[in-house]
C-alpha cells in the first residue's frame, strides 16, 4: 500500500518537500500526486519537473484528490488558514516552521488534528541532524551533569530576506526564520520547557532598504530546571560570508560541556569568483545514482520522509499514540511559537516575559 501526497506551497522551501516525496515515489513508497501554489509559472515548472498535477487554489486541490496527506510550505502566516482547511479535509498534515505566527492559531491547528484524529506534524528538522541526536543523548544519559548554561548562534545571508522571499521577509524576522528551529531544539535535547525570556532587536540594514523588520534578535531564555541559554540570531551577514547560513550550538553543564558546529562539517573550498567556502552537507545533498537520477539525503530530507513514513504506518493501521513522542508534533510548535513570541514582546516592550510552561503542551 503507497500513500498519496500533495504539497502546497512549491517555493524555495516546497520544492525540497517535492524532491523528497518524488523520491519515495520512486521507490514504490509513497505517490506524489499535486502541488498547489498561486503563482502560475512556477506550477507550471514544477508540474513538468516533478510530473504532478498543479491546482492554483489549495482547495479544489484538497477538494478533487483523494490524498492521505499534504505539506504545507507557503509563507509562514499562511500555514494556519492551509492546515485547518487541510485537517477539516481529513488528510494528515506536515506543516514547515513555525507551525503558526500566533499562540491562537498553534491551538487552533492542534485541536483540529485531535478531533480528525489526525497526524500533525512540524518541519523542525535540527532535530533529525545526527550530530544534533548524539548531543542529545549524552544530554539525556547525564554525561553533562546538570545543564547550566549554553549558547547558539544562527545567522543567514541578506540574501535570504532580500533576495530569496522579500514579499514576506517584513511579516517575519531573524526569530520566526532562524531561531524558531533552535527554541525547538533546545527544548528538544534538554526535555524542558522556557519560563523566562529577555530579548533586544536591531531594526537598521533593512529597514534602509525598505524591508521593515528586525536585523538581529538576542534572546536570553530560562527553562524551568535552571538551564539558561542565549539564541543569536540574524539575516544580515554580508554577500562575501562563507556559506548562506552559519550556525552552531554549545551547552555547558555540571559535568562538561558539548559543542556543534553545525555549518561548517570540514569542507571548504576556496574558486575564482566564489572566494571561501564552507559546506554543510549534512543538511541536503544530492548524489547521482547508476540511472543518472540525483537522490537526495541529508537531515533536511529524513524529516520530511520521516513524515511519509508516519503516514505510511498510520495508514498500515498503525495508532497515533503509538508514534507520540518520536516526531516534532503540534505542541511543539505551539511551544517554540511562544517563545518566538515572547523574544518579539521583550524586544518591543523592553522587558522581561515570564512563560508558564504548563501551558506550552
Ligand atoms: N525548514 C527549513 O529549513 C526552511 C527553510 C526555508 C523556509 N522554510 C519555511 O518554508 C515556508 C516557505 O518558505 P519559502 O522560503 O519556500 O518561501 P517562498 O516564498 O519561496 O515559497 C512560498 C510558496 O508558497 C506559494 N503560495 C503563497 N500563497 C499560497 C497559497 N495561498 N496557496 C498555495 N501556494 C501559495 C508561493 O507562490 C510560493 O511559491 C515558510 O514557512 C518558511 O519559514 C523552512
Amino acid at each position: 500500500m503507497t500513500v498519496r501526497l500533495g504539497v502546497i506551497g512549491g517555493g524555495t522551501f516546497g520544492i525540497h518537500h517535492l524532491a523528497a516525496f518524488r523520491q519515495r515515489a520512486d521507490e514504490g513508497r509513497a505517490e506524489l500526486v499535486a502541488l498547489a501554489d498561486v503563482d502560475a509559472g512556477l506550477l507550471a515548472e514544477r508540474e513538468a519537473r516533478f510530473g504532478v498535477r498543479g491546482y492554483a487554489d489549495f482547495r479544489e486541490m484538497l477538494d478533487r484528490e483523494d490524498l492521505d496527506a499534504v505539506s504545507i510550505a507557503t509563507p509562514d502566516h499562511l500555514h494556519r488558514e492551509i492546515a485547518l482547511a487541510a485537517l477539516e479535509a481529513d488528510r494528515h498534515v506536515l506543516v514547515e516552521k513555525p507551525l503558526d505566527v500566533t499562540e491562537e492559531g498553534c491551538r487552533e491547528i492542534i485541536e483540529a488534528a485531535r478531533r480528525k484524529n489526525r497526524l500533525l506534524q512540524v518541519d523542525f528538522h535540527k532535530r533529525y541532524d545526527p550530530e544534533h541526536r548524539c548531543l542529545a543523548e549524552r544530554v539525556r544519559d547525564g554525561a553533562l551533569g546538570r545543564a547550566l548554561y549554553g549558547y547558539v548562534h544562527m545567522e543567514d545571508r541578506i540574501e535570504v530576506p532580500s533576495r530569496w522571499f522579500p514579499g514576506w521577509a517584513a511579516r517575519s524576522s531573524p526569530a520566526w526564520f532562524l531561531g524558531i528551529h533552535f527554541f525547538d531544539l533546545v527544548r528538544w535535547i534538554l526535555r524542558d520547557e522556557a519560563v523566562r525570556v529577555t530579548a533586544t532587536g536591531w531594526k537598521d540594514k533593512l529597514t534602509s532598504i525598505g524591508i521593515e523588520t528586525y536585523d538581529a534578535l538576542q534572546s536570553k531564555v530560562e527553562f524551568s530546571r535552571g538551564a539558561s541559554v542565549t539564541f543569536d540570531t540574524s539575516w544580515i551577514l554580508p554577500d562575501g560570508f562563507e556559506a548562506v547560513v552559519n550556525q552552531g550550538l554549545r551547552l555547558v553543564g555540571t559535568e562538561g560541556c558539548y559543542a556543534v558546529d553545525s555549518q561548517d562539517r570540514g569542507a571548504e573550498s576556496c574558486l575564482t569568483g566564489e572566494g571561501m567556502r564552507t559546506y554543510n552537507n549534512h543538511f541536503i545533498m544530492g548524489k547521482t545514482d547508476r540511472f543518472g537520477r540525483t537522490i537526495y539525503s541529508g537531515y533536511g530530507i529524513d524529516s520530511l520522509l520521516d513524515f511519509v513514513d508516519n503516514v505510511t504506518f498510520l495508514r498500515k493501521g498503525g495508532s497515533l499514540d503509538r508514534l507520540q513522542g518520536t516526531y516534532p508534533d503540534g505542541e511543539d510548535g505551539l511551544a517554540a511559537t511562544r517563545i518566538a513570541l515572547a523574544v518579539h514582546r521583550s524586544a518591543e516592550e523592553n522587558t522581561t516575559v515570564e512563560l508558564d510552561p504548563n501551558e506550552s503542551r
